[in-house]
């Protein structure tokens, strides 16, 4: 049977990307257009600006994704996209894109969830790589702006199916760490600068106290519970109250002027601003919450007897979550897998990879689907 070529199309968040990916496994081209500079002043994503910037660069992002692929539009087997979960109005404008060149150039469509994307990331680098023996059943971490969610995952006939098993409460990983870079006068996203500038500070200088969740009882209904639920508001706060109590405000307005004053600051210009206080209790936060995130999924992924281990999305680039998950994996006798730092955060590679196994199942969506903010994938 001759190679099918599938075109992903993702507009869920803050990055328009579209690539072209065959038999789920070689990766043709992966273009990712990202409104980073848009957002930047707010110091997080306005959905308003995003669905604007979203329309302006669906049609470039999609034609250069045809082009270094090789493609015309006519060569395509299948378009896919993400439905949700996601900002409905962005979401809308890569769902609209992607109906109307379904419907002009009579190819099948395929709706994909972003979450079911981040997790085949992971599969679909594995099998270039030509490793085609993972295990099941396998847990998956996706840790990005807008999740934090464990799923266990089993290979079924026609696909995965999934069961949600932990997600936070409240505030993501990366928004933990968007937040946090925020009030420290870091800039936006928070991510990429706390890694850089976590090396150069003592990771025990502050103690934060580990997230307790109390399962069922107060607070979180039951229906919303997982058995592994995380949480990030309280570090957020721990860090605000210290930033309070040590008199930190003053260095960080400081801060916040100096870098308001370079067009495009580099983790190196950040380092610049950054006194040991500061870098201390970012190296501390990073800490806290890879600590969590390790330990949970472990325990999670020993409960379920999961047999490898997918660590995906934005905040799966961090190395040092890298370096952790590798370490305690390792002990506990887990293969673990990581997406290229390219494919951990938002892209269309994983969207036209996941969307692989319902083209051969014929999975096809019909014309009448919308957007779904808050899509369960299952
Ligand atoms: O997957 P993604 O691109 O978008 C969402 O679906 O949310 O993830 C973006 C998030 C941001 O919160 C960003 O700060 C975080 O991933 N991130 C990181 C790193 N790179 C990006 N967090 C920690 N360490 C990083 N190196
Ligand atoms: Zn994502």
């Amino acid at each position: 049977m001759s190679e099918s070529y599938i075109l992903g199309i993702e507009s869920s968040c803050d990055e328009t990307a579209a690539a072209v990916v065959g038999d789920g496994e070689h990766l043709l081209s992966n273009v990712v257009s990202s409104q980073i500079a848009t957002h930047q002043p707010y110091g997080g994503v306005v959905p308003e600006l995003a669905s604007r910037e979203h329309l302006r660069a669906i049609v470039p992002v999609v034609r250069q994704a045809l082009a270094e692929a090789g493609k015309t539009y006519e060569s395509i087997d299948a378009i896919a996209v993400t439905q949700g979960p996601g900002l409905a109005g962005a979401l809308l404008v890569g769902i609209s894109y992607a109906k109307a060149l379904a419907f002009a150039l009579e190819k099948p469509l395929i709706t994909v969830n972003h979450l079911e994307g981040h997790i085949h990331a992971v599969l679909l680098e594995e099998k270039q790589k030509g490793n085609f023996q993972i295990d099941f059943p396998l847990l998956a971490l996706v840790v990005s702006g807008g999740h934090t969610h464990l799923f266990l995952a089993e290979e079924r006939e026609h696909g995965w199916t999934y069961t949600n098993i932990g997600r936070t409460r409240d505030d993501a990983a990366g928004e933990a760490y968007d937040k946090v870079a925020k009030l420290l006068g870091l800039g936006y996203p928070g991510g990429p600068v706390i890694d850089a500038l976590a090396l150069h500070g003592n990771p025990k200088a502050v103690k934060f106290v580990p997230s307790q969740i109390k399962h069922g009882n107060r607070g979180t209904p039951k229906a919303e519970q997982t058995p592994h639920d995380f949480s990030f508001s309280g570090i957020k706060t721990a860090v605000l109250r210290y930033v309070e109590l040590e008199g930190m405000r003053e260095s960080i307005t400081v801060r916040q002027q100096a870098l308001a004053g370079i067009s495009k600051p580099t983790s190196a210009d950040i380092l610049a601003l950054c006194d040991k206080k500061t870098l201390d209790l970012v190296a501390s936060f990073q800490r806290a919450v890879v600590q969590d995130l390790v330990a949970k999924t472990l325990q999670a992924a020993k409960e379920g007897n999961a047999r490898t281990l997918f660590v995906t999305g934005g905040v799966a680039a961090n190395r040092e979550l890298r370096e952790t998950f590798a370490k305690e994996a390792a002990k506990a006798g887990l293969p673990v897998y990581f997406p290229s730092r390219k494919l951990s955060t938002d892209n269309a590679a994983m969207i036209a990879a996941a969307a692989f196994p319902k083209l051969r199942a014929r999975d096809f969506a019909g014309a009448d689907f919308s957007a779904e903010a808050s899509l369960a994938l299952r």
